[in-house]
């Protein structure tokens, strides 16, 4: 059979396939036994000391859960721990200091990188006396605009070790999005680099964070990693700072870890919501590492002697929950990938899980897509049997990419884990236990053990197996955000006004996608229902895309959808209506894509601008989102007779694909 008659039949099998755990993987996972869901569900919350027993923890906690401010919910009450301990020091002090904690692997071919717990330990302390030096006091936020380097876990875990949350920030977001971060944080310290490479050529980044830096209104003590070495020379100011001199002068120090409150912050983290302001995720330190420790355990398999690989980068929360925290704190080695997956060829990620041994890779539909257009022959040509486990994350894979992930790179020998989560959840709540659970393409599967989620109606009724409807969450656990940064009332309005009846002092969760459920209870997630588009698996708000747009001079209005996409799952489709005495034409459309660009960065950048005098609105005036989304997907277009201005719609419509 060729590959595309068998894609073909992939494509048309009935839903409701599944698959059983292979008996391989069965036989050496963590978690095989069923019964831990009913054992969770009858020792709630008790049953999250379990995660907890994965920490060791300076004082003991008095009680697991505190619910007596709900939603403000505190986990693992008066518990003090430290997390880069618990990452670090406690795998050194058990005799395993010379086992590998990060293998580094750069973009060219011939530059890595291999840090022991011993080394990274000492690193680590280096860098925090450094920054202890440099001021940074514990409660301080330090943030991090940094590419997939090793320097940027040392600073998060050096951070972690003085108590100063840290927040970082994605390397390829845009100078703006920083200063709004560290404006939005009052974050005095910056840990940046030179630059990093990208398919071959050295990129600058210290001009992006310099630019950055200039609008950002207090002062700022900066570090500077040199990656670039003498590809890229740079000038510091006074209050910037080279790395490597830093760890020089704090050569050999030892800092002991502080003792921090178990509801102590461990860093925020920025996402995107409905308004053009994102929104500041705090994560602390009990709930947060007990949680992505027993997830690691639990459902991504982790042993100590593993090669794990999550091929997300640092700069989102998967990153920090399964590239640097729940990998170290079970002291397995963690690979960190600084390159594409296409460069220098299409086989380097094939190559790395031959050359490493990975037992474990998690990686996100959207790389996924990817791999199967460019064929099996690029897997094929590595020995890929190293592999135990693939896990997905960041949005819904489609059967017939799940099924070529478990045949072409698992040969149906390891468990694929479809794992839905957020940043606000730290970590998965959705998904099959692999030594447990049958999977089903398509479907994440069922809520973890402990975890409480629901598919539910506008009234928060539940609905029927099989029916669409919104995914809900009931009670609370570890892993959760507190609150948003410094904003309370928004915490409770994006996540807990939906469903909640305050009066009942009854607490729901609103993680806003779409879902649906089936009879066994597992559950398939449709994707976000509220202003957000998730371009390969990352977030962005439309609101601040159009901000964005309408900052453009000639830019009267615009609407931002997201489009079906082959390969990112969504794309970003701008409709523009011109100010007066602008034309909508190639210049202006380069402009808003470079306004775009430099106000968010190249993930936000607009797949199709559409230039139309008017936007489809209600009688009220509100923008038909639904209708400029079936356009730009070349749907068949809903009821149009709600519009002020129906007219409008063909008009629109010819326009797309135009340019
Ligand atoms: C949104 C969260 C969690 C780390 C990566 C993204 C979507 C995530 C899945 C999945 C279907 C998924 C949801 C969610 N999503 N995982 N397995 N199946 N959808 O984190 O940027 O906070 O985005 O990603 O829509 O709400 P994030």
């Amino acid at each position: 059979m060729s590959e595309e008659s068998e894609g073909e039949l992939e494509a048309r099998l009935p839903e409701g396939e599944s698959f059983e755990p292979p008996e391989s993987f069965v036989e050496q996972a963590n978690v095989t036994d069923e019964s831990i869901y009913e054992e969770f569900a009858e020792n709630w919350p008790d049953c999250w000391e379990r995660a907890a027993d994965m920490l060791d923890w300076e004082e003991p906690y008095d009680q697991v859960l505190d619910d007596g401010d709900a939603p403000f919910y505190e986990w693992f009450v008066d518990g003090k721990l430290n997390a880069s301990y618990n990452c670090l020091d406690r795998h050194v002090e058990a005799g395993r200091g010379d086992e590998v904690a990060i293998e580094w692997v750069g973009e060219p071919t011939d530059e890595t990188r291999t840090y022991t717990y011993d080394e990274l330990l000492d690193e680590v302390q280096e860098f925090a006396a450094a920054l202890r030096d440099l001021g940074v006091e514990e409660d301080d936020v330090v943030t991090m605009y940094m590419p997939m380097i090793p320097e940027l876990p040392v600073a998060m875990l050096a951070c972690a070790r003085i108590g100063a949350p840290h927040s970082v920030v994605f390397a390829g977001f845009s100078a703006d999005a920083l200063a709004t971060r560290m404006n939005s944080a009052d974050s005095e310290y910056l840990v940046t680099c030179d630059g990093y490479y990208r398919r071959g050529d050295p990129l600058d980044h210290k001009d992006k964070a310099d630019e950055g830096l200039g609008g950002v209104d207090h002062g700022v003590e900066t570090v500077v990693v040199d990656r670039l070495g003498d590809e890229l020379e740079h000038d510091l100011d006074d209050d910037q700072h080279d790395y490597d001199d830093l760890i020089g002068d704090h050569a050999g120090a030892e800092v002991e870890p502080v003792t921090r409150d178990a509801e102590d912050m461990l860093f925020l983290m920025y996402t995107s919501g409905t308004t053009g302001k994102p929104k500041g995720v705090k994560h602390t330190t009990g709930g947060y590492l007990s949680y992505v420790s027993w997830t690691s355990h639990a459902v991504l398999d982790i042993k100590p002697e593993d090669t794990y690989w999550c091929s997300a980068d640092i700069g989102w929360i998967t990153g920090h929950s399964y590239i640097v925290y729940g990998p170290l704190a079970l002291g397995t080695s963690t690979v960190m990938y600084e390159g594409t997956p296409d460069y220098p060829d299409k086989d380097r990620l094939w190559e790395i899980v031959d050359d490493y041994d990975v037992t474990q890779l998690y990686t996100a539909p959207t790389a996924i897509r990817a791999f199967m257009k460019w064929g099996k022959e690029y897997p094929d040509q590595h020995d890929l049997s190293s592999l135990r486990l693939l896990g997905t994350v960041g949005e819904p894979i489609n059967p017939r990419a799940w099924k070529w992930y478990y045949k072409h790179i698992g040969d149906e020998s390891c468990p694929v884990v479809d794992t839905w989560w957020q940043t606000e959840t730290g970590g998965m709540m959705i998904t099959t236990l692999p030594g447990v659970g049958e999977m089903k393409p398509g479907s994440a599967g069922p809520p973890l053990p402990g975890i409480s989620a629901n598919v539910v109606d506008m009234n928060g009724d539940e609905v029927e197996p099989g029916e669409a409807g919104y995914l809900t969450v009931d009670k609370p656990w570890p892993g959760m955000l507190r609150t948003l940064y410094q904003n309370d009332e928004r915490f409770i309005e994006e996540y807990w006004q939906e469903y909640s009846d305050e009066d009942a002092d009854e607490w729901v969760y609103f993680p806003e996608d779409g879902a649906k459920i089936d009879d066994d209870g597992y559950i398939t997630v449709l994707g976000r229902v509220d202003d957000v588009i998730n371009v390969s698996g990352h977030r962005l708000g439309t609101m601040e895309v159009e901000s964005a747009i309408v900052g453009v001079e000639g830019v009267a209005e615009a609407a931002v959808v997201g489009g079906d996409h082959d390969l990112k799952g969504e794309a970003v489709y701008a409709y523009v209506i011109t100010e007066d005495g602008y034309e909508g034409d190639d210049d202006l459309r380069e402009r808003i894509i470079e306004g775009v660009e430099d106000a968010i960065g190249p993930i936000a950048r607009p797949e199709e601008v559409i230039f139309s005098p008017e936007l489809p609105k209600t009688r009220s005036g509100k923008i038909m989102r639904r209708l400029l989304e079936d356009i730009a997907n070349g749907d068949e277009l809903g009821n149009t007779s709600t519009l002020r201005n129906p007219d409008i719609v063909d008009d629109i419509a010819g326009k797309v694909g135009e340019d």
